[in-house]
């Protein structure tokens, strides 16, 4: 498996005006993330960072490849529904590896594996269309619920469970749910001991964000043929390499130390995630997730209220070269970009030789659409380096397994350091919970008291 690689060159001085004094790397800010380092392997070694353990886990891949080839092959559609962590994974998974892996497969290979669909939103117009285009009887869900209390997960949950009893009778119906769940806790977990239903496992030391190398993200991937281990070994890959604390040699630590360093003392918060490519669109939506829900927070570790965290911003390249790039470029100076480019795009479309008299067109004759992509992407971070706008490419050999689970390893640990560097726990997010909390009380859940929502003045509504 080719290594994922981090050019971090244009984070630098003097390359980029403004960049990060190589003095400055190999001093103060190694010393500072040799004592991240230090705190997160203290919190390994207290067995808080459970996925760390997860490319190691052969005993729950066996169970995810039971299950995904067996039990899920019996159905024409397999549907996720999961929210955030739950979630999130197992669409980067599908829409990097899925998509393509199908569209190599001939008519009759592909009917041999259910087709997936993951749902997180409970917009009813969203979940009504996938439940009028899929039979309920000869589908399976995968709900997937660390907690099992989750509103938005659980709802879905009851209304597939009625449509799969309209269809099946109520006796069957359990015979088409699969949870995946916390091994001890949780309504999910009562229930499906209760009805016998199958049930994969979320380590309890494993968080949502941090959940897409358990059967969280790997029994979804495993149902439509891609191998679980493949991204398990890739993930094994980065966490071996990130087993040191000189900064030069950690990428993950490289990209955590410098990301923190733009935004605490270069006046950096916002740090944007574009791939230059359509299928890891939902990977920057992942790492939003990650990014965000673990390092915004109100308070530091030591329990002092300061308000913290970068903000992160999913993007695409090209695509979105027509869309922000003009602020990247010219606007506040209060951002990094992270680029990732794909060496390898596995599908060469050429571009013919036509309207040779037409220089606007002709230039282009020739080439394919995978240069113009990759040299789009060149081509902007060098832009933004000239205007003193630092940016960084992670280079990934290929969209396929191995890479992408050094890509998720890679970035799941950037986190982890980030938090130790902020000062901030990255693995909880209280301030989810009023929320969660008021809306119980609005949908009347037992014990949870109505709220007072606080009027508007009608002269505020126009
Ligand atoms: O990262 C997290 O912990 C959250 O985003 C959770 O994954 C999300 O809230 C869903 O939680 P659960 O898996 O308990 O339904």
């Amino acid at each position: 498996m080719d290594p994922l690689r981090l050019d971090f060159g244009n984070l630098m001085a003097p390359r980029v005006d403004g960049g990060v004094d190589p003095e400055l790397f190999a001093g103060a800010l190694s010393d500072a993330f040799r004592g991240a380092y230090a705190a997160v392997e203290e919190r390994r070694s207290t067995g808080e960072l459970g996925f760390l353990d997860l490319p190691y886990a052969t005993e729950g891949v066996a169970r995810v490849r039971e299950l995904a080839d067996g039990f899920a092959q019996w159905f024409e559609d397999v549907v996720v529904l999961g929210i955030g962590g739950s979630g999130l994974g197992a669409r980067a998974l599908e829409q990097a590896l899925l998509g393509p892996f199908w569209n190599q497969l001939d008519d009759e290979a592909r009917d041999h594996f259910p087709r997936l669909h993951v749902v997180d939103n409970p917009d009813p117009f969203t979940f009504r269309a996938l439940l009028e285009r899929v039979d309920p009887a000869r589908t399976m869900f995968n709900v997937v619920s660390k907690s099992g209390t989750t509103a938005e997960t659980m709802a879905q949950y009851l209304v597939a469970r009625g449509r799969v009893e309209e269809a099946v009778g109520a006796d069957k119906a359990r015979g088409h749910f699969l949870f995946t769940t916390d091994p001890h806790e949780g309504v999910l977990r009562a229930i499906g001991d209760a009805e016998g239903i199958p049930m994969l496992s979320v380590p309890p030391n494993v968080g949502g964000r941090f959940s897409v190398l358990s059967a969280v993200g790997l029994f979804p991937a495993a149902v439509c043929g891609v191998d679980p281990a493949a991204l398990l070994a890739g993930a094994a890959a980065m966490e071996a390499r990130c087993r040191t604390d000189t900064l030069a040699a950690n990428p993950a630590g490289i990209l955590a130390t410098l990301l923190h360093h733009a935004d605490v003392r270069q006046g950096r918060p916002i740090h944007v995630f574009m791939p230059y490519s359509d299928r890891l669109r939902p990977v920057a939506a992942w790492f939003q997730q990650l990014w965000s829900e673990s390092l915004g927070k109100a308070r530091t570790l030591s329990g002092e209220a300061r308000p913290t965290g970068p903000t992160p911003l999913a993007a695409v390249g090209a695509t979105d070269q027509h869309s922000m790039l003009q602020l990247f470029m010219e606007g506040p100076q209060d951002k990094v970009v992270v680029f990732v480019g794909v060496d390898d795009p596995e599908a060469s479309v050429d571009i013919p030789n036509l309207h040779g008299d037409v220089p606007a067109l002709s230039y282009l004759g020739g080439s394919s659409l995978g240069e113009l992509l990759d040299n789009e992407r060149i081509a902007t971070a060098e832009a933004l380096r000239r205007e003193g706008r630092p940016n960084a490419t992670l280079h990934l050999p290929v969209v396929g397994p191995g890479g992408l689970g050094q890509l998720f390893m890679l970035l799941e640990l950037a986190t982890v350091y980030a938090g130790a560097l902020y000062g901030v726990d990255p693995l909880d997010q209280p301030g989810v919970e009023l929320g969660k909390r008021l809306t119980y009380g609005l949908m009347g859940r037992e014990g949870a008291e109505r709220p007072e929502i606080a009027d508007v003045d009608p002269a505020w509504i126009v």
